[in-house]
């Protein structure tokens, strides 16, 4: 099931139903084209209608666009607004009742939250930030397992305009404490445990280990919500969620802020073994968020949405956090995972909260297919109207099944292309108007000009691959990265594009009706089971280990995970070889998942005397990608310094 060849192969393509694209908010091409040309023809102006037109400002703006200081760019610079006003007390007039939140636990209990409920939460949360001293500006960073508190949390940060950080739950203690230092955040909010899969997982106790390692003095307190019954030891920085707002008020004037002021920062991997602090915007995020939201799934006011991501990653904050809230939509938020109490879990909550609008990731559906292809046809799927995807590309096969069995042919895959750096989808069908076709994104969202272009930033002819750029910065683009604004220039404005395209870091095609197929990255990311992994990260992390010597890591195509983790290792000591081989590389798996986190642990560690390098010492990757598949080595290797250590990499340990 390798992703690149089957969709080279592809030539299926599905026009939207006719009773889907009649009742669509853009519907047919034409609509589509309409919305692209008063983008292309006045484009400040496409964009200010929208934050006009969706966003509620405190102060309107007058200044749409400020490009003076690229690639640092402005947006709507001299607006005031407040995100929490925009996702919740702008429905409470028409729509305090509505449910914004279903939230279903991993144990399987749900509860309704409405509009009101949800806003009186967050009021008396962001109360007790402000007690503790929390101000505009202040960075927070949230260690939650995914409940509504982690969304309340975040909400009650973007209301007094403090600035979130949320670490995904499964991250190390190392890998929590680098970005508590990197954001100097003066709170942490974690919970004593989360629950996942009938596991409770330690999350107070990791946030412990972090803070007790040192360096991490911005940190005040603690905030522990009490998720579980367990026992969890609280020391004199800590105070508990209930007890910091027992007795507060239900409500809290939103602060104002600058339509530029950051909203949060979000880590995540690049090319070096340091994580990037994604710095978003308040007013241009958000308008991404609520627009991509409305456009891409199409939604309606009665619809149920569900995006099964993690708040930890960009996906969770634009389309559970921000993009359903500023829409007054009505969402599923799950705690738990897909396959407990059994791989029907997804099917019979779509069932049972009669979800319209279903978003999740190709690996969860590779996962499920192989658990049980024919379950969801045990379940009444009739609710859904639309089913998205995101985060890796989706092989056609997966994308079929997902269509038919789990959509029953009538509703449109809307595979999104977009990272954490563009805040919200990029290119994905506008499902009422464009074509899928099973593997590609298809066309960019009305307002995104993306194309496809060689070293020197010249387009490439449709059918040939090349660097995946955006030619003209757009409200929901990353505006820095946090502390470190020359990595942010260098990264994606770099000069051999005249410092004018956004580089995305993926490579592209494009064919013949001009969609956008996505081929892989071009750094040394992977992509393991939809997160982003850097390999100096992991490298950085065996190297850290008194054993190692050295290492190298690559990724191999995995059926389920999409990519899966290779690790060349070169010990201290002697190649070891056998039984004492696989007890070191389970060691050495464990450390990794102990030192970053469970979803960077190696599949396959091999160990050599050496790493194949060249003359001047640079470590052959595309030689080594190519032990980790298998394949027969064709590269040359003249050039190596002791060809005999590619037989000792090809032996698994
Ligand atoms: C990959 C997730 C193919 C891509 C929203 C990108 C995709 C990286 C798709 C960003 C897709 C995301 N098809 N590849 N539909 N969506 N990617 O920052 O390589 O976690 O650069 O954002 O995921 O990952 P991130």
């Amino acid at each position: 099931m390798s992703t690149i060849e089957s969709v080279l192969k592809e030539t299926r393509s599905f026009a939207p139903i006719d009773a889907f694209r009649q009742n669509a908010t853009l519907s047919g091409m034409e609509a589509y084209n309409t919305v692209c040309e008063r983008a292309n023809n006045d484009y400040e102006g496409f964009w200010a209608d929208l934050a006009r037109e969706l966003l509620s400002w405190h102060k309107p703006f007058t200044r749409t666009f400020d490009g003076s200081n690229a690639p640092f760019f402005k947006w709507f610079d001299d607006g005031l607004l407040n995100v929490s006003y925009n996702c919740l007390d702008r429905h409470l007039d028409q729509h305090g009742d509505k449910t914004a939140i279903i939230f279903e636990s991993d144990d399987g209990q749900s509860t309704p939250i409405s509009y009101r409920s949800l806003y009186e939460q967050v009021c008396q949360f962001a109360n007790g930030l402000k007690k503790l001293g929390v101000e505009k500006g202040d960075r927070v960073v949230i260690y939650m397992p995914m409940t509504v508190q982690a969304v309340i949390a975040m909400q009650a940060c973007a209301r007094i305009g403090a600035i979130h950080s949320v670490v995904f739950g499964g991250f190390s203690a190392g890998a929590l404490r680098d970005r508590i230092i990197d954001a100097g955040a003066k709170i942490v909010i974690t919970a004593n445990e989360g629950m996942r899969g009938g596991k409770t997982v330690p999350l107070k106790a990791t946030v412990d280990e972090a803070l007790d390692a040192g360096g991490c003095d911005s940190v005040e307190k603690v905030i522990v919500q009490k998720r579980t019954a367990g026992n969890t030891p609280m020391g004199a920085r800590d105070i508990g969620w209930d007890e910091l707002t027992a007795g507060l008020p239900l409500d809290c004037e939103p602060t104002w802020v600058e339509a530029d002021h950051p909203l949060f920062i979000l880590y995540t991997s690049g090319s070096t073994g340091k994580p990037k602090g994604i710095q978003h915007s308040s007013a241009g995020y958000l308008l991404g968020a609520a627009n991509s939201f409305r456009w891409a799934f199409d939604y309606k006011p009665d619809d149920v949405f569900w995006c099964t991501a993690d708040v930890g990653w960009i996906t969770g904050h634009t389309y559970i956090c921000y993009g359903p809230l500023a829409m007054g939509a009505t969402q599923v938020v799950f705690e738990g995972v897909p396959t407990y109490p059994d791989a029907s879990r997804f099917w019979s909550m779509i069932e049972r909260h009669k979800v319209t609008t279903f978003y999740t990731a190709p690996t969860a559906i590779r996962s499920l297919i192989k658990l049980g292809a024919d379950l969801p046809k045990q379940f009444d799927l009739s609710s859904l109207r639309l089913l998205g995807t995101v985060g890796e590309p989706i092989n056609p096969e997966a994308w079929m099944w997902y269509y038919e069995v789990v959509g029953g042919g009538r509703c449109p895959i809307v595979d999104t292309w977009w990272q954490t750096e563009t805040g919200s989808a990029m290119i994905a069908p506008m499902p009422g108007a464009v074509a899928t076709k099973p593997g590609s994104c298809t066309l960019p969202l009305p307002g995104i000009m993306a194309d496809i272009v060689d070293e020197s930033g010249a387009p490439v002819e449709l059918g040939n691959g090349g660097f995946l750029v955006i030619k003209r910065p757009f409200p929901s683009l990353v505006r820095t990265i946090w502390n470190d604004a020359d990595r942010f220039r260098k990264t994606y404005f770099p000069d051999e594009f005249n410092g004018q395209y956004y580089l995305a870091g993926d490579s592209a095609h494009r064919d013949e009706d001009g969609y956008f197929w996505i081929m892989g990255r071009i750094d040394d990311v992977l992509n393991v089971s939809g997160h982003r992994l850097g390999t100096m990260e992991i490298e950085s992390a065996l190297v850290a280990n008194p054993l190692v010597a050295e290492a190298a890591v690559v990724g191999k195509p995995h059926e389920v995970k999409g990519e899966a983790v290779v690790a060349f290792v070169v010990l201290k000591g002697p190649r070891p070889t056998g039984e004492e081989a696989r007890k070191i590389a389970a060691e050495l798996k464990s450390w990794v998942a102990h030192e970053i986190g469970k979803i960077a642990q190696p599949d396959d560690i091999r160990f050599g005397e050496n790493l194949p390098k060249t003359r001047s010492g640079k470590i052959m990757r595309r030689l080594l990608r190519s032990i980790a598949k298998g394949e027969e080595i064709t590269q040359d290797t003249s050039t190596l310094e002791n060809p005999q250590i590619l037989d000792q990499l090809q032996e698994p340990a």
